[in-house]
């Protein structure tokens, strides 16, 4: 495995592979990988030749600076995890080659980066599609991995790369979860003992909203206040947001469901003071943010 920290020799290492008629895919990470992110590399390597995966933690995606600075960063651990996955090429970006002195270009999908994450976190996905773009203008992949945890976030990129005619295949892969259904992610660790206990009612009340609509409930109040509910039995957390809208425009759904429907959600859990080992290490401003989604379907696909 390569570990290529130089925007240029990543370029010339990649036009090498495309030049012998070889596919790389890419997957885009901030590292502190899990095995979802290793999902995404199996993905990668179904679709490719050559799997790069790149490691860079974006300081203009984060709108507290608080949060980029507590980001986990285990670099150790995530190359030995990308060689034991069989990822070909490490990327590491240097902050100062993506984000020149001076640096004043952004690249911004109108409309879908507004609501849901884009709603609380402004700027969010200006600072996401930004990186997006250099990273793909280095690699230059032929197709590039994204989760579809953060279902959003591959909406706007498939916007992207459909605008700026990027030429890339955007895969979205399944989301990864803890036995008990929570979705993994990075910021997980940073859970109570008795916040990660409570967590799990993100995806029970995803299986709630499928199973009312499994019996033939399709009024999107009645949907949205079970679903609240459910969200407020944490009581360590405040409901972001819990919202049914259009997959594919991100637009909020009318008052009676009638097709595929995101049911998207964002819980903010507050410092808990029961932290356990590894957990928040009490740091009472240690707030963690999770979200999950799923499309639900009022007609079942001939296939379940
Ligand atoms: P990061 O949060 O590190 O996630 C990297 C990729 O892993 C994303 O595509 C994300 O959707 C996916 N992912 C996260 N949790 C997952 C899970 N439980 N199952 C499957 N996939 C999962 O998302 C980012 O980084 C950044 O915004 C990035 C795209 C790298 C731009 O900076």
């Amino acid at each position: 495995m390569q570990i290529i920290e130089s925007r240029a020799e990543l370029q010339v290492w990649s036009d090498g592979e495309r030049a012998a008629g070889r596919r790389v895919a890419l997957v885009p990470t901030m590292g502190a990988l899990h095995s979802g992110h290793l999902s995404l590399v199996d993905e990668a390597r179904q679709r490719a030749d050559r799997v790069v995966v790149s490691i860079f933690v974006n300081p203009t995606q984060f709108d507290d600076p608080k949060d980029f600075e507590g980001y986990p960063r285990v670099m150790q651990a995530d190359l030995a995890a990308c060689r034991a996955a069989g990822v070909d090429v490490v990327w590491t970006p240097r902050a100062d080659e993506l984000y020149p002195e001076g640096a004043a270009s952004w690249v911004d999908v109108e409309g879908l980066s507004l609501p849901l994450c884009g709603g609380n976190r402004p700027g969010h996905f200006r600072g996401v599609t930004t990186v997006v773009t250099k990273l793909f203008l280095a690699a230059r992949p032929h197709v590039a991995v994204f989760g579809q945890k953060d279902f959003q976030q591959l909406a706007v990129i498939r916007r992207m790369t459909t605008d700026l005619g990027f030429g890339i295949e955007i895969v979205g892969g399944a989301t990864v979860r803890e036995a008990d259904g929570l979705a993994l992610s990075s910021r997980n660790v940073h859970l109570g003992r008795k916040a990660r206990g409570q967590a799990t009612r993100i995806v029970e009340s995803l299986d709630l909203a499928e199973s009312m609509l499994a019996r033939g409930e399709r009024s999107t109040a009645t949907l949205l206040e079970a679903v609240r509910k459910k969200l407020e039995e944490a009581t360590l957390a405040a409901i972001d947001y819990a919202e049914l809208r259009d997959p594919e425009s991100l637009e909020l759904v009318g008052d009676v469901i009638e097709g595929p429907t995101l049911l998207a959600i964002a819980l903010q859990f507050e410092p808990d003071r029961t932290a356990g080992e590894g957990a928040a290490k009490a740091d009472p401003g240690n707030r963690v943010r999770l979200i999950d989604n799923r499309v639900l379907s009022p007609i079942p696909s001939p296939t379940n």
